[in-house]
C-alpha cells in the first residue's frame, strides 16, 4: 500500500549525535525531511549551522533547506558550550566537505511557521538542540505552532539526573526559559531525555558495522570517534549514547518508547537546579499541558534500528 511519508523538521545543533540523527532521518523512507533549522548549542550557531549544511550534503541532500535560528538563549546567556564533547567545531575534529547549497534566506522561525501553514499534512518537529527556536515560534507564530503535528523534544530528565551539571540534562539546561515555555505550551510533546538515552548505548561493534557499509558510513564513524573517547574516559562505557538519534528514532516510527502523560515543570532558577526537568510521576497528567514523558525503550531494538538504517544508508551512496 502507497504511503506519503510524514512531513519531518529537525532543529538542531550539530553536534556529533545530531549528524547522526540527522543521517538517520535521510535513511528512513517513513519520514520527508523538509527543513532543518540549527541554534546554538553545542557549538556557536555559525558552527551548528555550517555543520548542518555539511552533513546534509555528505548524504547528497544539500536540497534540503536549512534556516539559521537562535544565537543564544531566550534570556540568560548559557554558562558554557558542549565543545569538549563534540569537539570546538562540533563534529569530533572531522571536516566534511563543505556544501554547495546557501542557507534559507528567511529566519529558522519564520520558515517553520511558513512550513506549518502550508504544508497539507500534519508536520512532525524533531528537537534535538536548546528550545529556543521552538519558544520563539510559539511565541511569534502561536497559530503556525498549534499546527504541529508531533513535536519530539531530546532533552530533559525524569529519573537520571543531569549530564550537564547533576540536575539538568545540556539542551534544556542551555536555556531553561525556552523549555519552560515549550513544556507548557500544550503541544503534542513526547519528551525523550536522559531516562531513556542514556540505557542505549552504540557499541564499537555497531559503529564499525555501518563504518564498513560505505564511505558515508565511515565518515559518520569517524565523527563519533571523539564521542567514543569521550565515553570511555567520562562513563567508562565501550559505546556512545547517541541521544538525539534516539529521539530521531521516535519521531520517524511513533511509539518506538513508551510513554506516560506526565506534569513537567522546569526549573528557572539561578540556584543548583537551574534546568532541571521536575516529572511529577505521582499521576498520569490529564491536564493539556501535559507532556508524553519517555519511560520505557528497548535499547537493543533501538541500536538495531540506528545501525542497520546507517548501513542502508551508506550502502546506498557508496
Ligand atoms: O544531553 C544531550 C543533548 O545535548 C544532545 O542533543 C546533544 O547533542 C547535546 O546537544
Ligand atoms: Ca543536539
Amino acid at each position: 500500500m502507497a504511503y506519503t511519508p510524514t512531513p519531518l523538521v529537525i532543529d538542531t545543533d550539530p553536534g556529533i549525535d545530531d549528524a547522526l540523527a540527522i543521517l538517520l532521518a535521510l535513511a528512513s523512507p517513513e519520514v520527508d525531511l523538509r527543513l532543518v533549522t540549527t541554534v546554538h548549542g553545542n557549538v556557536e550557531l555559525a558552527q551548528t549551522t555550517e555543520n548542518a549544511l555539511r552533513v546534509l550534503h555528505l548524504a547528497g541532500r544539500s536540497d534540503v533547506p536549512v534556516a539559521v535560528g537562535a544565537r543564544s538563549s531566550l534570556v540568560h546567556p548559557l554558562p558554557g558550550r558542549a565543545g569538549h564533547v563534540h569537539g570546538s567545531a562540533g563534529l569530533g575534529g572531522v571536516v566534511l566537505p563543505p556544501s554547495p547549497a546557501q542557507v534559507d534566506p528567511r529566519p529558522a522561525v519564520t520558515a517553520l511557521a511558513e512550513l506549518l501553514e502550508t504544508s497539507a499534512e500534519p508536520v512532525t518537529v524533531a528537537a534535538i538542540g536548546p528550545l529556543t527556536n521552538i519558544a520563539l515560534l510559539v511565541s511569534v507564530y502561536p497559530d503556525a505552532a498549534a499546527r504541529i503535528g508531533r513535536l519530539v523534544v531530546m532533552g530533559g530528565s525524569a529519573t537520571r539526573g543531569g549530564n550537564v551539571t547533576g540536575a539538568a540534562e545540556f539542551n534544556v539546561w542551555a536555556d531553561p526559559e525556552a523549555a519552560a515555555v515549550v513544556f507548557r505550551a500544550g503541544l503534542p510533546t513526547v519528551m525523550v531525555g536522559l531516562d531513556v538515552t542514556l540505557p542505549t548505548v552504540l557499541t564499537e561493534a555497531g559503529i564499525a558495522r555501518f563504518a564498513a557499509a560505505g564511505p558515508v558510513g565511515a565518515r559518520a564513524a569517524a565523527i563519533l570517534g571523539q564521542y567514543l573517547d569521550h565515553a570511555k574516559t567520562t562513563y567508562g562505557t565501550a559505546g556512545v549514547v547517541v541521544h538525539d538519534a534516539l529521539a530521531l528514532t521516535e519521531a520517524i516510527v511513533p511509539g518506538t518508547l513508551g510513554t506516560v502523560a506526565r506534569d513537567v515543570v522546569v526549573d528557572t532558577g539561578h540556584g543548583a537546579g537551574r534546568g532541571q526537568t521536575l516529572v511529577d510521576r505521582r499521576t498520569v497528567s490529564t491536564a493539556p499541558t501535559a507532556v508524553g514523558v519517555a519511560e520505557r525503550v528497548d535499547s537493543a531494538a533501538a541500536v538495531e534500528f540506528l545501525v542497520g538504517r546507517m548501513e542502508q544508508l551508506a550502502a546506498s551512496l557508496s
